[in-house]
């Protein structure tokens, strides 16, 4: 088993990561879980493949559980399913000192860590990532949130986990388009700062994405890993380092937002696009070679997801995909600041990006054969 300290000044935890641990969670949990019950949140398509497994576990360990199966999908993260977690989590008696269970991926984790963050001022929780991308990146770092009408986790809190369970053998039931998405985050950690790794995924990805239990246990732990070294040392995302996880997320964003936040374009998906573009316009910049960038392009490719906007066959210019961009909440003054980089590996945040310049490049991009 991996187990990859996460070192957060005051709340410190650990991601455990193992195949075979959602049918263990019992014994893993137990020293977290006071009284021999366990409030349990999940949606109902990760309810329908492992509840029975996970409740059985949990039973085998002397603690009971109650289910709240809510919605699947993105509009999970709303209000309304916010204001019904916490009713339900009051209603079950949940204290302060208590951890609530979070099964399933990103959409179940923010909403669940949202709602613990306020229960009682504060309760605590413990992941149980399904996803590709709640196991690399959600799960880990404390960021919870849910969308409003203003915009998606534009209200949210920093709330940290007890613990972290990582089980690749999740990955099973989850849909195939879904683990390429959440693959384009464990691609994201090689970009920043890591070209080795990067190269690893080169080599390896296809393996990871049909399913070599292998290695999906080595990228989940390196992305962990990653991660967890940058919310060490950033936590609350004030000094510039934290930023640097949202590589490929601003162009993605206005990829999302231009295409309805829908299943056109998966939120991995337009991080993976979002990445290639950054490499090209990093080349436009002057910083970056056009080799490294079109190499960046053709793993994206090789790995089955989007790697040109034209593909998506969108009826946008570049000026209206930045228009989405100035809704960006890492706005700053009026400025918004870009992940580029100066190689594979070597991600830096700018913040002298023109946005004129950033649409003149969108236009180029969707002229591209
Ligand atoms: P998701 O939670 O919607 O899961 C994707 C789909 O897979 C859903 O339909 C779900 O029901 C299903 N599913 C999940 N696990 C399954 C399994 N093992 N078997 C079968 N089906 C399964 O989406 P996601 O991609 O995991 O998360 C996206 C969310 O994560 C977004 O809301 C995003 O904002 C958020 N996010 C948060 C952070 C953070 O740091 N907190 C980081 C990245 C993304
Ligand atoms: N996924 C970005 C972050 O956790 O900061």
């Amino acid at each position: 088993m991996a187990v990859i300290p996460v070192n957060i000044a005051g709340a410190p935890y650990d991601v455990r990561i193992e195949a075979g641990l959602l049918a263990a969670a019992g014994e893993h949990c137990r020293p977290f879980i006071r009284g021999g019950k366990v409030a349990v949140v999940t949606d109902e398509r990760v309810a329908a493949a492992w509840r029975e497994t996970v409740a059985g576990s949990l039973l085998a360990a002397g603690i009971a559980s109650e289910w709240l199966v809510l919605p699947a999908g993105e509009t999970t993260k709303s209000w309304q399913h916010l204001a019904r977690t916490c009713e339900w989590l009051l209603e079950h008696g949940v204290e302060r000192k208590d951890s609530v269970v979070a099964l399933g991926g990103g959409v179940i984790g923010d909403l669940t860590g949202f709602a613990a963050s306020m229960v009682k001022r504060g309760c605590g929780f413990i992941q149980m990532p399904t996803t590709l991308l709640a196991q690399v990146d959600s799960s880990v770092g404390g960021k919870t949130a849910i969308n409003t009408a203003a915009g998606k986790n534009l209200v949210g809190a920093f709330h940290q986990p007890v613990l972290v369970l990582a089980d690749p053998l999740a990955l099973d039931t989850l849909p195939p388009r879904e683990t390429r998405a959440g693959y384009a985050e464990v691609v994201k950690y090689g970009l920043i700062d890591d070209a080795e790794f990067f190269a690893w995924c080169e080599a390896n990805g296809s393996a990871l994405l049909a399913g070599d239990a292998a290695a999906r246990e080595h990228a989940i732990a390196k992305s962990v890993a990653a991660k967890a070294r940058i919310v060490a040392a950033d936590e609350k995302e004030t000094l510039g380092l934290r930023a640097l996880l949202n590589l490929g997320h601003t162009f993605g964003h206005a990829l999302e937002a231009e295409t309805g936040f829908s299943d056109r374009l998966l939120h991995g998906e337009g991080v993976a696009l979002g990445m290639v573009l950054a490499a090209r316009y990093s080349v436009r910049r002057g910083l970056m070679n056009g080799q490294d960038a079109e190499r960046v392009a053709a793993h994206i490719a090789a790995a089955g997801m989007p790697a040109s906007i034209r593909a998506l066959g969108m009826d946008a210019d570049g000026s209206r995909l930045t228009a989405h961009m100035l809704h960006d909440k890492k706005m700053d003054a009026g400025t918004l600041p870009f992940l580029l980089m100066r190689g594979i590996g070597e991600t830096f945040l700018a913040k002298d990006v023109d946005l004129a310049d950033v649409a003149a490049f969108l236009d180029a991009e969707l002229a591209r054969p």
